[in-house]
């Protein structure tokens, strides 16, 4: 899709899928979306998990379901995990702010960024705030060090219908000076 703002019209959070995997090479084609983000002194604070094989696949969103909250994302056929690494920032602005100040904005690029190629592909995303860090960590063997951001299911959605985008009106955010 050439046009920008129809892509960003178009993504929306899929919670139903298809039984259908998703080709490794669109999985790639993703990440390497998220990998081109920018980031605060191009320091790329981040990792990611690929989640493919099916067995894994359902316990990741065994792990996304918290007090009800997510169960629609089991029929996702692919996860990916967004660790947020440590920030190295050049060192005048390492003097003034912490590290990891501008990590989580860097993460957020990365991750809407997978998501458009996603939706490019004709996948459908959802990302989820809402999992079980100790479990998913266990699960994926990740070291403490590393924080889980998020997570972000993937699949083919089972219906191509865009919903209505619920927003806040655009004079309501908007001041132009
Ligand atoms: C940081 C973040 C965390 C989110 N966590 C969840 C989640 O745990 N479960 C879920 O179903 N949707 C989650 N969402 C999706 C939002 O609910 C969704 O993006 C928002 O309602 C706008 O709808 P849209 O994505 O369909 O345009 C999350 C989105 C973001 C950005």
């Amino acid at each position: 899709m050439e046009d920008f703002l129809e892509l960003a019209k178009t993504r929306q959070s899929c919670r139903d899928y298809l039984d259908k995997p998703v080709e490794r090479e669109k999985l790639e084609r993703i990440i390497e979306a998220a990998r081109l983000a920018p980031s605060a002194c191009n320091s790329q604070p981040w990792s990611f998990v690929v989640v493919e094989t099916p067995a894994t696949v359902a316990e990741v969103a065994d792990s996304t379901t918290i007090l009800g909250i997510n169960k629609y994302l089991k029929s996702a056929t692919a996860f990916i995990v967004v660790l947020e690494e440590t920030a190295e920032l050049i060192q005048k602005l390492a003097q003034l702010v912490d590290s990891q100040t501008h990590a989580q904005g860097d993460l957020g690029a990365a991750v809407l960024s997978l998501c458009l190629e996603a939706e490019s592909l004709g996948l459908g995303t959802c990302i989820a705030g809402v999992f079980d860090r100790p479990r998913l960590r266990k699960l994926l063997d990740i070291p403490p060090e590393k924080k889980i951001f998020m997570v972000v299911a993937v699949g083919y959605p089972k219906s191509e219908r865009v919903r209505e985008k619920s927003r806040k009106p655009f004079a309501e955010i908007v001041r132009f000076v």
